[in-house]
């Protein structure tokens, strides 16, 4: 069976009271639900993990090949802007994937402009809030069912 990981990064265990005016009022756990349900319902497997640490999302990319992910939607959220190593660890399991943001970094700080992963990621979806994770899940879902044709 076709298996989808949905990976956040750091400070989004923090959604629902971290910067609502920013990012929404939906916390991790609704997000996290209700993509479960969406990507169930195609018949495809689903995975979710957060962490803070740059360390810890680099293993858990590392344990999907072995665990038979097939694509990845991530949320390197602050990471997206810094991380080299989040980008080799993502190119070295050579599994497909998403990069999904709430906002639109582009609309916001310089800083946030550059990302480490959009010149290697499938495709980018961004600027939705919340629904940012379902659009990129559509995709997954689509894509996966493509392959599987
Ligand atoms: C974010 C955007 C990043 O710039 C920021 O550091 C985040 C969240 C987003 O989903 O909009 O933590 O990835």
């Amino acid at each position: 069976m076709s298996k989808i990981l949905l990976l956040h990064g750091p400070n989004l265990n923090l959604l629902g009271q971290r910067e609502t005016g920013i990012y929404g009022d939906l916390t991790l756990d609704a997000i996290n639900s209700a993509a479960q349900q969406q990507v169930r319902k195609a018949g495809i497997d689903f995975e979710t993990k957060q962490s803070n640490a740059e360390s810890e999302l680099i293993n858990i990319i590392q344990q999907s090949k072995s665990d038979n992910v097939s694509l990845i939607v991530i949320n390197p959220a602050a990471y997206t802007h810094t991380s080299v190593a989040i980008r080799d660890a993502l190119l070295a399991v050579d599994i497909p994937f998403i990069e999904v943001h709430l906002s639109n970094p582009h609309r916001r700080e310089p800083f946030r402009h550059h990302s480490y992963f959009s010149d290697v990621a499938k495709a980018v979806v961004a600027g939705f809030g919340a629904d940012s994770y379902r659009y990129a899940l559509d995709a997954a879902i689509n894509i996966i069912q493509k392959i599987n044709d």
